[in-house]
């Protein structure tokens, strides 16, 4: 969207892609577990120039009440893009875009949550993009179940989340917003690691057989690096000089 040179390189002949990544390399990923003193948990992450703001409340009463689960705790899930998050100012309204993105993360967050144990209650999450540069649902899933933890919601595993893609007829980890825009497929997923469980796996694009089959591989390879930073993200809060 806007502004893309057209005679940009994806990727040159030593392998290097557009922003001087190797094909295997995710980009600059930071997570800070809390922040949010109003929040029953929070967490913030970068990840590469995505930068967003998770917020959990719960388990909490529901209203209205007959939305509640008389079985189980519900999950809510808000995705939500400020309009300064893009170059083209984004209506704050909710487009059909995050309301996917709402509903693919809440099904992606749904298996590592203990719902069953708070019957009657829902746990909120809402996701404030402050920046997008391509792989926002995958960020704001990651740094949601960060959010999930630090609110002490019990849960199976944590749910971490990278995209992997085909760029100039290669399989890459983590496609930023130019290679998404001129690459040839964009496949976000989320992984228990824990569990070896996939949770979202979404593909935007061809791919043949053999390559699904890597960019899966690529994809969960790379979820793995996110799952480490996650645990570092709540160990620096909880055993950590980063308490607040
Ligand atoms: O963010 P993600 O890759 O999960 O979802 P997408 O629908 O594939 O969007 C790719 C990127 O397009 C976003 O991360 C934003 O950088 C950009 N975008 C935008 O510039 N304006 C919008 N209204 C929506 C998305």
């Amino acid at each position: 969207m806007g502004g893309r040179d057209a005679t940009m390189v994806l990727l040159d002949e030593n392998g290097i892609r557009c922003d001087g990544r190797k094909v295997d390399e995710p980009r600059r990923i930071m997570i800070k577990a809390g922040g949010l003193k109003n929040a029953d948990g929070s967490a913030y992450i970068e990840f590469g120039d995505n930068k967003i703001l998770v917020g959990v409340f719960g388990p909490r009463d529901v209203h209205p009440k007959h939305m509640s689960n008389t079985d189980t705790g519900i999950l809510r899930v808000r995705y939500h893009m400020e309009p300064f998050s893009v170059g083209e100012r984004k209506n704050p309204a909710p487009s059909r875009r995050e309301i996917e993105i709402s509903k693919v993360i809440k099904e992606a967050l749904e298996p590592a949550v203990m719902l069953e144990k708070f019957p009657r209650t829902a746990v909120d999450v809402f996701i404030e993009v402050l920046q997008a540069d391509g792989g926002t649902r995958c960020a704001a899933l990651s740094a949601a179940s960060v959010a999930l933890a630090d609110a002490g919601i019990p849960m199976r595993d944590m749910v971490a989340a990278c995209a992997a893609g085909k760029v100039a007829d290669t399989i890459v980890l983590d496609v930023n917003n130019e290679e998404d825009q001129a690459g040839q497929a964009d496949m976000p997923i989320g992984y228990m690691p824990s569990l070896e469980k996939i949770t979202l796996l979404q593909l935007d694009g061809v791919l043949t057989p053999e390559e699904y089959k890597k960019c899966v591989q690529v994809g969960v390879d790379g979820c793995k690096i996110v799952y480490d930073i996650q645990k570092k993200a709540l160990q620096d809060k909880y055993f950590g000089n980063g308490a607040d």
